[in-house]
């Protein structure tokens, strides 16, 4: 293995110093296109240790590890005490092991001193009690003296290690979740809404205040709420969140950038569909995404969990790391039951396959105290190998033999979901059928359209569209004026556009628009939703796509133009539904606009998207592929590689179109039989 490491830094010399150049190489950080990691805590244990974790992480093939994250208390035992001498050994040590450094700004977690001396930096509970020390995260993300605080501290670290040559990245903070509900954060929020709004008519007047006597007279008299207030009130509070998050973050990035070289990229991990903030909001200043990916109870469902990653991809519409994930277990969940064996290795698959370039365990070793003692690890307490060691250890394999072929490659898509968390936000305060779940929502186009049309772009509803042929929204509640001009703009331009349940009921104040739905955008479609219904019992449904059931939710379509057709229509039910339009979809140009009333139950979920695609002429990327086996497709210049998994309890055969490269495996092959959790990369 050592062998084929001083092979791969011989290929980068090579590659990177031009052959009359006499200049002595850089030092080469450990970075293969592929990255197996492990959150590594040494500030845990005595120094003497530390050489013989690194050598069990170069055995696993692990390339890097993310370190610091917690670690404020070591970092700066007291005010203005800097030690990074043993950070400096940590480095130093790893790269013997030629392992890189995540370096991960310690401000998730502040030290006792600090919130003790500085009480105000403690975060405001919703209940107006004060947060404490001894869990983590409880600083209060607005705070001007938290901020100094955690500036300084990021500050140090990038003037000591911002030329490291085995510090390739950092990780601002951990997992922004908290927001505080103080005074002091009551006020920024209100001299926030008064740069936005500029006059209290205007304020007023956009959140019809007049309603239950609202108004407000004075900045300082608007509230935070967050569960049953005024519908712009609560928007703005989530906007207002996620501006701060993005301050917040910009706070220690600034000072980083300004002592780091560039080819240290810069991140934090987020969590998914967590919605707590709008992340394309706080996504746009850093380097590149990464996420937490955590099944918790039960096993991994690879199209939910995909969509996930392809939700990260597309908050810079660029490859991005899973900066965490579970070697097996968790501890947090309902039933920590572990992963089956090889379920890890197929886990890590699933996140290549969607465009990760860094797959990284959480934890390395169990902490011997500590909330999270039942977590799964990498090694037990005793310091040796659990059993999921040798399965991570077999993911480092794959990914050095795999790496060079994925090098430079991404998921290029030709459909693109839309996913919009004002849209989010806005159904979930007012779901009207506790049942309806914007995710689910989504989720009921992404898994026919993944399994037909392969890669799945999932971003947001301002993003270039021009390069999809198809462009699903489902429950996009909301819509801007930016929005509005870009979806159009997209139809007129040839495109093909699907609008779901619930699209187009919102103005940018969360106000309910003038028009019905879908709104601004009831003229291109030629025809409106008459009536919404909260449904009791499933409605029938028949049409184009055949026959189903409807559940949830269903929307009456109606003042058609003569010009719009109708692809599906409810049976007998509530009278009102009864034979009405359920989907109507209009030419426009070479483009088209669809609206889908209905929920895309299981039935007519694969039909409506059979005849989406064709609408929009996109070929299945691999038809017949057996049930239970998912196909990830990453393509680069010259290269086209699929990655296939089973998922089935069975083995499954997978005939391809033409003889492929078997990358792990070796050879050339015109089909291959994985057993459950198998992978195959093809090239
Ligand atoms: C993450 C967190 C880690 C660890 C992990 C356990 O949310 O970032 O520090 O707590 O969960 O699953």
């Amino acid at each position: 293995m050592i062998c084929k490491r001083l092979q791969f830094l011989a290929v980068l010399a090579i590659l990177s110093v031009p052959a009359f150049s006499q200049a002595p190489l850089p030092p080469q950080p450990r970075t293969p296109p592929l990255l197996l990691g492990a959150a590594w805590y040494p500030e845990q244990w005595p120094e003497s240790r530390w050489d013989a974790d690194l050598s069990l992480m170069e055995a696993a093939h692990i390339h890097f590890v993310r370190v610091g994250e917690f670690a404020w208390s070591t970092l700066e035992p007291s005010e203005g005490n800097y030690q990074l001498d043993w950070l400096e050994h940590a480095i130093r040590l790893a790269e013997k092991h030629h392992i890189a450094v995540v370096l991960g700004t310690p401000s998730a977690a502040p030290p006792a001193w600090l919130t003790t001396k500085y009480p105000e930096t403690l975060r405001t509970l919703p209940d107006g009690r004060k947060d404490q020390h001894g869990n983590r995260q409880q600083f209060d993300w607005s705070d001007p003296k938290y901020r100094e605080l955690a500036r300084i501290i990021a500050t140090k670290m990038a003037e000591r290690f911002g030329h490291d040559p085995n510090v390739i990245g950092w990780q601002i903070d951990n997992e922004y979740a908290n927001q505080s509900y103080g005074e002091a954060d009551r006020i920024r929020f209100q001299d926030w809404l008064k740069a936005k709004y500029k006059t209290l008519d205007n304020l007023n007047a956009r959140w019809t205040t007049a309603y239950w006597s609202e108004t407000y007279q004075d900045w300082r008299q608007i509230p935070i709420e967050e569960t049953y207030g005024n519908p712009g009130l609560l928007l703005n509070w989530k906007q207002f969140v996620s501006d701060e998050w993005r301050s917040y973050q910009k706070n220690q990035l600034d000072v980083i950038r300004a002592h780091a070289e560039p080819r240290q990229r810069i991140t934090t991990n987020m969590m998914g569909w967590f919605d707590a903030y709008d992340h394309y909001t706080v996504s746009q200043d850093l380097d590149f995404t990464s996420w937490d990916d955590y099944v918790g109870s039960g096993h991994l469902d690879p199209v939910r969990n995909g969509a996930t990653h392809d939700l990260t991809r597309g908050f810079l519409r660029k490859n991005f790391w899973v900066m965490e994930t579970q070697p097996g277990m968790v501890n947090w969940s309902a039933d920590n039951n572990m992963l089956d064996k090889g379920e890890v290795r197929a886990m890590a698959w699933n996140a290549i396959g969607h465009g990760s370039e860094a797959v990284e365990y959480w934890q390395w070793r169990s902490d011997l105290n500590g909330q999270e003692e039942y977590h799964g690890t990498l090694l037990g307490a005793d310091g040796t190998p659990v059993p999921v060691y040798y399965e991570a250890q077999q993911v480092g394999a794959d990914f050095d033999k795999a790496g060079p072929v994925l090098a430079g490659t991404t998921v290029d898509s030709q459909v693109a979901i839309l996913q919009d968390y004002s849209s989010r936000w806005a159904v979930n305060w007012q779901r009207h059928n506790k049942a309806f779940d914007p995710i689910d929502s989504l989720l009921s186009y992404y898994r026919p359209l993944h399994r037909m049309a392969g890669s799945i772009d999932i971003v947001a509803d301002t993003a270039p569209l021009s390069r999809y042929k198809l462009v699903v929204a489902p429950a996009l509640n909301l819509l801007t004026p930016d929005a509005v001009k870009n979806l159009e703009a997209y139809v007129r331009g040839g495109g093909h556009l699907v609008l779901g349940q619930r699209s187009g009921m919102k103005d940018e104040d969360n106000g309910l628009n003038p028009q019905r739905q879908p709104g601004p955008l009831v003229d291109l479609l030629g025809a409106r939703v008459e009536q919404f219904y909260a449904l009791e019992k499933t409605v029938p449904v028949s049409g184009d796509w055949g026959a189903g059931e409807n559940a949830i939710w269903a929307e009456q379509l109606g003042s058609l133009k003569p010009d719009v057709q109708v692809l599906m229509r409810y049976g007998k039910s509530n009278g009102w539904l009864d034979g009405q339009p359920a989907a109507v979809t209009r030419k426009v140009g070479q483009g088209t606009i669809t609206y889908i009333g209905m929920e895309l139950s299981s039935e007519t979920a694969a039909q409506a998207a059979k005849w989406m695609l064709q609408q929009a002429g996109i070929a299945e990327t691999m038809p017949g592929l057996p049930e239970g086996v998912d196909l990830a497709v990453r393509t680069g210049e010259g290269k086209r590689v699929l990655i296939l998994t089973n998922y089935a309890a069975e083995p499954r055969t997978i005939t391809l179109p033409k003889p492929m490269e078997n990358v792990l495996e070796g050879g050339t092959v015109q089909s291959v039989t994985l057993p459950q959790y198998g992978v195959a990369v093809l090239k």
